[in-house]
């Protein structure tokens, strides 16, 4: 697998197998890679010629007090993971290459309704610099299909209608959520909890088939919403939310609405925010 760090390496790269008529799939992630990445890795493997993976730590997407500067970066162990997943080309730019003008002086993308509610009210601008920078990959590589995992079930969102509303020719794929052996939902992020945090962290997908469940049986999704907020806060969460969603715009179903719906939950657990989701179908 080669890796690239400049725009016309990558260029020239993908030129050549557009040249024999191949297909490219492409992988956007922050590196510190795991099994959920490598699972995107074998979706676009299955579906294309070739994969292009990018590993990009993308400063406009955290805000002022979030983990930025101390995100894990483990660049030789991401190559070598995906070299035997298979990837054919490594993009892991400088922030000078995706920013020539400064993160500040960019020009910024926003979409809006979808990103107002839940993550994106919680981390103001932090979906402008997804669609931002995802934008500016997509016309780099320039992929047929890109895949996205549903473990960030609203960026996904937000990734499919930026590519709806501007014409991207680019398709968006879905992979489902790589979860541990107990349920916790892999993530970078989790290895910042201690050992106790990690054993309750599963809590948070027990709550999303409880959450299931009772909708199953026919309670109303508000009290449910409320009623497991309060058990995650005595278990020693702090949740930022608890929502039962339509899956489709992310806006409050009717009480009688029972299809096409998700859960989703965003928890603090000491310093470690965590999130996850469930399709209620
Ligand atoms: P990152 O958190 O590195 O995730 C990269 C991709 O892997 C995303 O599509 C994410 O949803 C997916 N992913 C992460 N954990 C997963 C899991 N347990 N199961 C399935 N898929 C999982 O998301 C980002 O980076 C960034 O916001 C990015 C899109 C790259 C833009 O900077």
């Amino acid at each position: 697998m080669q890796t690239v760090q400049d725009a016309a390496a990558l260029r020239a790269a993908i030129r050549g197998w557009r040249s024999q008529g191949q297909t490219v799939g492409f992988v956007p992630t922050m590196g510190n890679l795991h099994a959920g990445h490598h699972a995107l890795i074998k979706l676009a493997r299955a579906r294309t010629d070739r994969v292009v993976a990018s590993i990009f730590v993308n400063p406009t997407q955290f805000g002022p007090n979030e983990d930025f500067e101390r995100y894990p970066r483990t660049l030789v162990q991401d190559q070598a993971g995906l070299a035997e997943h298979d990837c054919d080309l490594l993009f892991a730019p400088e922030v000078a290459t995706l920013y020539p003008f400064g993160a500040q002086g960019s020009v910024s993308l926003r979409v809006p309704q979808l990103t107002e509610t839940l993550e994106g009210a919680h981390r103001p601008g932090h979906f402008d610099g997804v669609a931002t920078v995802v934008c500016k990959l997509f016309n780099l590589v320039q992929p047929d299909i890109a895949v996205f995992g549903q473990k960030d079930f609203q960026q996904l969102k937000v990734i499919e209608r930026m590519v709806r509303d501007l014409s991207l020719p680019v398709k968006v794929m879905a992979a489902p959520t790589f979860r541990a052996d107990d349920g916790l939902a892999l993530s970078s992020r989790n290895q910042y909890l201690s050992v106790t945090e990690r054993a309750l962290a599963p809590q948070i997908y027990a709550t999303l088939l409880q959450i299931r469940e009772l909708m199953a049986k026919g309670h109303a999704w508000r009290v449910i919403e409320q009623a497991a907020a309060a058990k995650l806060t005595r278990a020693g969460f702090v949740p930022d939310y608890v929502a039962v969603r339509r899956a489709e715009d992310l806006s409050e179903p009717a009480d009688d609405e029972r299809s096409g719906l998700v859960a989703l939950i965003a928890a603090r657990l000491g310093q470690t925010r965590l999130i996850d989701n469930l399709l209620l179908d």
